[in-house]
């Protein structure tokens, strides 16, 4: 069974209720608060098979607020051969300018650290303008919408996790 470590930001549980489907789909996975990391819990992932980091966005295209305290964890981390996915919530509707954006924030800092992004997802089946979780007609992670497309998010997550489990 695959070491998956998760670390999910979430202001009103959604993220958190995504992190938790997760957790149980990968069987044995450790599931983590980022509000709880620190520079131990960072070195850690080291020895993961997959980490899995998720936020919502708010704001205008902001980091949840406890992944915003913690970005700096980030500078400075070794991440190579580190393999990375990441997910988070948004509203295509209300904020089809910043769907997500939340999602490229956390894969761009971790790309920077040097881990490998998996994961990554089709553009099929949102509608939004602008997301900086959208790369050469892809997206950087797995988008769940739970305002308008809720009804999508228990496939969207079975969907990932087997794709996910063919990239580990
Ligand atoms: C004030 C406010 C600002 C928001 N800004 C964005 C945004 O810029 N982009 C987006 O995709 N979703 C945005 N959302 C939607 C939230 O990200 C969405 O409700 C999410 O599921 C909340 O997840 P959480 O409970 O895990 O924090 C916003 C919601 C609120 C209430």
């Amino acid at each position: 069974m695959a070491n998956v470590t998760i670390i999910y930001g979430s202001s009103t549980g959604a993220t958190e209720n995504i992190a938790r489907k997760l957790a149980e789909a990968f069987d044995g996975s450790s599931v983590m608060d980022a509000a709880q990391l620190n520079e131990a819990a960072v070195a850690s992932f080291k020895d993961a098979d997959l980490v899995l980091f998720g936020g919502s966005t708010w704001g205008y295209g902001d980091l949840q607020d406890d992944w915003h305290a913690k970005m700096g964890l980030f500078e400075g981390a070794d991440f190579a051969g580190v393999k990375v996915g990441v997910f988070g919530t948004g509203d295509q509707e209300s904020y089809p300018d910043t769907f997500v954006d939340t999602i490229g924030i956390l894969a761009e800092a971790a790309e920077k650290a040097g881990a490998t992004i998996v994961g990554k997802t089709s553009q099929d089946g949102y509608t939004f303008d602008e997301s900086r979780a959208a790369r050469d007609g892809e997206l950087l992670g797995l988008a769940i919408d739970e305002e308008n497309q809720g009804d999508m998010t228990d496939d969207r997550v079975a969907a990932w996790v087997s794709q996910l489990s063919s990239e580990i």
